[in-house]
């Protein structure tokens, strides 16, 4: 792995300019301190704690049961573990669809307690009020557009959204009112590739897309997804770069196999 010794960091301005050049935006997910240190070291221009921790780490069936408290000490682990990547945290399910004053409360409690950068909430038009008052006290905001977790039960399932006509176009327009809202980067998931494409074309905040093809501005992945850690979920879009429920299935085993033989500790593993 190659350390980055000369840390210049990533803000949304070196995003901004990243989509200008062409140059492609890596994101992945963090919920801890020593997750987001190995992430930040090889170099990964932001950290997502998206409310996914609510299935990854807690073992939730959706999104909607995480706290604003539980994600504010996700997000300050991962603050710790970061040095260079922009840390952007999902606001999450019932903390900003009240009104837009709770939804910026809530972006200052995350923002004072967990020393982030950004957050990211869900949906389009519907969010106007909140994504305008929270950037009146200077917290940027990252859309997310397409399949919205947190609105699972509206759609009753996780399949491809925006594959007809008319969803098609009131997203293509959600992107664009988003953009000027004041956005500074934006989400698509699970929808056509064509139609993301479209999307990065037609604005000019960096798109990053998680099951959108490769027409857009950068890639997100559920990290735990990706290392292989979880292993009953195998979307199309999911490409595993490792194992891992195996190899550390394995090591387990191991360990145990050690312990209970005698094996371990050795002499040398003593004092
Ligand atoms: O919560 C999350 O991890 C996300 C990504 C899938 C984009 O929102």
């Amino acid at each position: 792995m190659s350390v980055h010794k000369e840390i210049k960091k990533v803000t949304t301005n070196v995003l901004h300019e990243m989509k200008l050049r062409g140059e492609k935006i890596a994101m992945l997910t963090a919920y801890d301190y020593t997750m987001a240190k190995i992430l930040d070291s090889a170099g990964i221009d932001v950290i997502l704690v998206g409310d996914s921790a609510s299935n990854v780490m807690a073992g939730h069936e959706t999104t909607l049961p995480i706290t604003l408290d539980q994600m504010i000490y996700h997000a300050g682990s991962v603050v710790r573990g970061s040095k260079r990547a922009l840390v952007v945290i999902d606001l999450p399910f019932g903390s900003y669809q009240g009104n837009s004053k709770e939804a910026l409360t809530s972006a200052i409690r995350i923002m004072k307690e967990s020393g982030a950068h950004a957050v990211k909430m869900e949906g389009g038009r519907e969010i106007k009020d909140s994504v305008e008052r929270i950037l009146t006290a200077g917290i940027p905001v990252m859309g997310h557009l397409g399949l919205t977790p947190q609105s699972i039960y509206k759609f009753g399932t996780y399949e491809v959204r925006a594959k007809k006509g008319d969803e098609a176009e009131r997203l293509l327009e959600d992107a664009s009112l988003l953009e000027q809202y004041g956005c500074f980067a934006l989400v698509l998931e699970k929808i056509p590739a064509t139609l993301a494409k479209e999307v990065a074309k037609s604005i000019s905040i960096p798109v990053i897309g998680i099951g959108a093809g490769v027409g857009v501005d950068g890639q997100v992945l559920v990290t735990h997804d990706m290392l292989g850690m979880t292993h009953e979920f195998s979307p199309r879009f999911l490409r595993r770069y490792l194992n891992l429920y195996e190899s550390m299935g394995t090591a387990f085993e191991q360990y145990i196999k050690d312990v209970k033989s005698c094996d371990f500790p050795s002499d040398k593993e003593q004092y």
